[in-house]
């Protein structure tokens, strides 16, 4: 009896927490899974015409692009809309002080302009499959974790292998539910993508770092690319000969608008959320974690935007650099907020206190599952310590360009090593990459003393000398603590951030390499680098196993006791379905934000001469003729942005998001402060996404722009 009723208060909470709108939902599972609900909530769809393997589906037009976001092709000719900031590091790229398209823009007026951008790829699923029994076969409970590992990676290595045998594609196969489950992913990899448009910063990015992360919104986050393939068809690296990419499904794009309530569904490739953490895994995020990394970037941050209004090459070759570091430095400070707001901590030990409560109360589940929270308390409490040396490395050590740059070249010094002997016939190659790196271009050598001086100070006060790479520490000994005199000596005596000393060293590296491997710089961050691959990675890594083979166990039980309770798996960079409602929020007392803003908002925040709240003369004009033709809403404005209640994340950006019929109605591309916490734990008063009104999308294109010729190419739905 007792136990029935503390399951019953258990589901209680779990209903309470996992409600409607929360879930990031495996497409080839919708059928099985959420249609009924996703059709009770409006959608016009069957779970055939969203995924599909054997016919063209939704999911044909959803693109991983750049490997770290999303995109959705919108024309028979291969044309995809992602964000303005998931084109950033290509429109940057392409960019000159002469050809500034990051401030001006860029539009390619017929397809002989669009304009190649190395490295760039976009990646289209085919199929997935469940392979869970061929992961784990031969895998038995007696095993030693070592055994199982290597028994479930040769069966992953050898399934990969058949999937793709005599095709061109690629696959992978990825754990879900921290490894209770595998599916396989079979992708076509596109490697020439071209840049056909993007607005000028002042509209894509306008509101800046200030408004990141917050609502109400009003940038025009959007970018616009090609996909070009072989004449089959087929992907092809870049070639005058190759052709615009045909899909096998385009996106439609409604002109309609929504209102409030309507139903929304986003789809495409978020990256990472945490969402069956235990308490003691929150608490060391948003008590440790998250504040370090957060005052540890505001210093780098600080520095670097000084120097960018200083001077315009550096604020050009540090915009991407800038604009990657202070996003999760905001999303970092606004989790720990929502986090503690939310109470998260405590509602998490109330869940686990009752969860053991149930376990215990029966013997068999006692057995198998008795030990798992007194065992993660036990692994983060050793796991913290290693955690915080790790985020020291990454956002301190390695935040010193020069530190992260000339680590690299140890490789190229063993690779020559090994030429000596006989034993490699790759150096050449090897070094042919070295001089393509490029690392210059994005590289000021007076920002980077100041940011390795406050880094290296940051570094003597938090990292007790015990704690420190020995080379380090000696000299941080021998220098009496001071982050200056370090960062002087270091800065005279080295080559390797000295663009014409490095192109000698690379011209004859066989003569100069003695010579090179000796510089203060690299020497320190070689031994940097080996101290935490000797001393602290292998056994964080060790802890990590761990944890997921915990956790693995924790969410086996979950959903051994929650038998009816739906299922979804953390985030990991694979395609997903999220549905919910185009909807509003209350930040806080007294407050209450509408779901959508327009054009009159954007005049509003302008601040003349200020860099992220200028406005464009062009779009003054605009809104002063009030022309905006077919894109304006039922209230005579111009719609720029809308909230809604999808579960999303990074690697989120630049999805699509349809309404109940499949027709594109806006362009994902950010969470609301009050909700960034979403990623650990999601409250569905609070947690919204941000999508760029697509109306908003086409005006720009249309009427600011002039390149309203890219609109005959796609399916406007009136
Ligand atoms: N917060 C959004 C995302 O996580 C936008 C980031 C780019 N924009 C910026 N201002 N840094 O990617
Ligand atoms: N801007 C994010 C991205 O680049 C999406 C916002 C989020 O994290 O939800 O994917």
């Amino acid at each position: 009896m007792k136990t029935k009723n503390t399951l019953f208060i258990l589901s209680l909470i779990i209903t309470i927490s996992i409600r409607a709108d929360e879930g990031m939902w495996l497409p080839q599972l919708l059928n099985s899974m959420n249609i009924k609900d996703m059709k009770k909530n409006g959608l016009k769809l069957t779970a055939e015409q969203i995924y599909s393997v054997n016919k063209s589906s939704m999911k044909d037009a959803i693109v991983q692009f750049g490997g770290g976001c999303t995109a959705e092709i919108v024309s028979n000719q291969g044309l995809m809309i992602t964000n303005h900031h998931c084109g950033y590091s290509a429109i940057a790229y392409h960019s000159t002080v002469q050809k500034d398209y990051l401030t001006n823009g860029f539009w390619a007026m017929n397809k002989s302009e669009e304009v190649y951008t190395p490295n760039l790829v976009a990646t289209i699923i085919n199929r997935i499959e469940d392979v869970t029994a061929k992961v784990l076969k031969g895998v038995t409970p007696t095993l030693t974790e070592i055994k199982k590992d290597s028994i479930t990676k040769a069966n992953i290595k050898q399934i990969e292998k058949e999937s793709m045998a005599g095709t061109h594609y690629e696959s992978f196969v990825r754990p879900f539910f921290y490894g209770n489950e595998y599916y396989l992913f079979v992708v076509e990899t596109f490697k020439d993508v071209r840049m056909v448009g993007a607005p000028p910063s002042a509209i894509g990015k306008f509101g800046g770092e200030t408004d990141n992360w917050m609502w109400p919104r009003h940038n025009a986050d959007f970018s616009v690319f090609r996909i070009y393939a072989n004449k089959d068809n087929k992907p092809a690296e870049y070639s005058q000969d190759n052709v615009p990419y045909t899909p096998k499904h385009v996106v439609p794009i409604s002109l309609k608008g929504y209102n409030e309530g309507d139903f929304t569904m986003v789809y495409g490739f978020p990256g990472r959320t945490q969402e069956y953490l235990s308490s003691f895994a929150v608490d060391m995020i948003m008590t440790e974690s998250d504040p370090l990394k957060v005052s540890l970037r505001e210093k780098r941050l600080n520095i670097m935007s000084e120097d960018m209004r200083k001077n315009d090459t550096i604020r050009l070759a540090y915009a991407n650099k800038y604009a990657g570091v202070a996003n999760y430095y905001k999303k970092w400070m606004g989790e720990m907020l929502g986090l503690k707001k939310y109470d998260a901590v405590t509602k998490k030990q109330l869940f686990e206190k009752q969860f053991a409560n149930v376990i215990n109360a029966d013997p068999i589940m006692k057995g198998k599952y008795e030990n798992i929270f007194p065992q993660l308390q036990k692994l983060y409490s050793d796991y913290k310590i290693l955690n915080k040396q790790v985020d020291y490395y990454n956002e301190c050590l390695m935040a010193i360009d020069a530190f992260n740059y000339s680590r690299n070249y140890s490789t190229l010094f063993n690779e020559l090593k090994k030429k000596q002997k006989g034993l490699t016939n790759t150096f050449d190659k090897t070094l042919e990459e070295y001089k393509k790196l490029g690392f210059f271009k994005n590289y000021n050598k007076t920002t980077d003393i100041k940011i390795c001086e406050a880094m290296l100070s940051e570094y003597i006060k938090g990292v007790p000398s015990g704690n420190r790479p020995i080379v380090l520490d000696s000299f941080i000994i021998a220098n009496n603590s001071d982050a200056k005199k370090i960062t002087d000596f270091l800065y005279s005596n080295t080559s390797f951030v000295d663009k014409a000393k490095t192109e000698l060293m690379l011209n004859d590296f066989e003569k100069y390499a003695n010579l090179y491997e000796r510089d203060p710089i690299y020497y320190i961050a070689n031994a940097i680098v080996k101290h935490y691959a000797a001393s602290v990675f292998p056994q964080f890594q060790y802890d990590e196993r761990e944890i997921t083979e915990t956790q693995k166990l924790y969410l086996q039980a979950q959903r051994e006791i929650f038998k009816d309770k739906k299922f979804y798996p953390d985030a990991n960079s694979t395609l997903r379905v999220a549905y919910g409602k185009v909807n509003s929020y209350k930040p806080k007392d007294g407050v209450e934000y509408k779901h959508y803003t327009t054009l009159d908002g954007i005049l509003e925040k302008e601040i003349v001469g200020d860099e992220e709240f200028s406005v464009p003369s062009k779009l003054k004009e605009l809104f002063k003729s009030k022309d905006y033709g077919r894109y304006a809403n039922k209230d005579g404005k111009l719609p720029v942005a809308f909230t809604a209640s999808n579960h999303t994340t990074g690697g989120n950006s630049g999805s699509p998001v349809f309404n109940s019929k499949g027709e594109l109605i806006g362009t994902n591309f950010d969470r609301n402060w009050e909700g960034t916490m979403s990623d650990i734990m999601y409250n569905p008063n609070q947690c919204r996404n941000i999508v760029l009104d697509v109306r908003y999308t086409l005006f720009i294109i249309d009427k600011f722009a002039g390149a309203g010729y890219l609109l005959n190419e796609m399916k406007l739905v009136k």
